[in-house]
């Protein structure tokens, strides 16, 4: 395998927490590689760092020691407006409680990382086509005719595609998920993983956190997070 095929590296990670007087490690001393189109699975017991580990991975958060590498560059030493590049372009994040705006329609929901992205100007510029892709997205997972919806006159299924649809607007090399069906029933929790499956057999490189066995399996590679390591 050659250097090439890891698309993240994560080297060393060590993340700690202050309670009062105490210090609560979480993370210590933490490697882990992602190639480029594995699709991988997170499970550990709750409190072993699970959320922790991937909003570093992310650049939702810096770790007290170690390096995340991010095809090859060192996320630490990169500069404040590059982080938020990174953010917005470069990963996209699907929450357990799918995190979309109820103002907005579920259409905006889906293209507001690409306005985010932008200048007025720029976002004038490109409004058609990003309005274009996030309808194409909404089709591609069934939800065509919720476009003009609001995310809470949708099902619980329906926001996290919906919140799915949002972490691909910018076409991200990465799509990092948190508990992604843990707020759904299993039949539901289901038609999420088929959709990861498909994003996965399509090239989409993708970390998944779970706690739930019959989920992680379908991952093509588990991880058991534990006393901050990978077991
Ligand atoms: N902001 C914070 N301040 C203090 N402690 C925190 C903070 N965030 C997380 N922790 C602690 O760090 C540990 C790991 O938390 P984390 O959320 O990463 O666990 P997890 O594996 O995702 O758990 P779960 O499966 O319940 O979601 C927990 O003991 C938690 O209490
Ligand atoms: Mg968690």
């Amino acid at each position: 395998m050659s250097k090439n095929d890891i698309i993240l590296k994560a080297e060393g990670l060590c993340k700690s927490y202050r309670m009062g007087a105490a210090d609560v490690s979480v993370l210590k001393g933490l490697d882990l590689a992602v190639k480029k189109g594995e699709f991988i699975a997170i499970v550990g017991a709750s409190g072993s760092g699970k959320s922790t580990l991937l909003h570093i991975l992310g650049a939702l958060d810096r770790p007290d020691k170690g390096i995340v590498r991010f095809e090859g560059r060192d996320l630490s030493r990169i500069s404040y407006s590059e982080l938020n590049r990174f953010r917005n372009k470069m990963v996209g994040f699907v929450f357990q409680f799918y995190h979309l705006l109820d103002e907005l329609s579920v259409l905006e929901n889906v293209f507001l990382p690409t306005m985010a992205g932008k200048s007025i100007l720029g976002w004038l510029a490109c409004r058609r086509l990003a309005k274009n892709r996030a309808r194409e997205l909404l089709s591609r997972f069934g939800l065509g005719q919720r476009a003009n919806h609001k995310p809470f006159q949708l099902s619980g299924g329906e926001r996290q595609r919906t919140a799915i649809a949002r972490a691909l607007m910018n076409e991200p090399r990465l799509l990092l998920a948190d508990e992604p069906t843990g707020n759904l029933d299993s039949a539901t929790g289901n038609g999420i993983l088929e959709v990861f499956e498909e994003l996965n057999r399509a090239g989409q490189t993708i970390v998944m956190v779970t706690h739930d066995e019959r989920i992680a399996q379908r991952a093509g590679r588990i991880i058991t997070l534990a006393d901050g390591r990978i077991a």
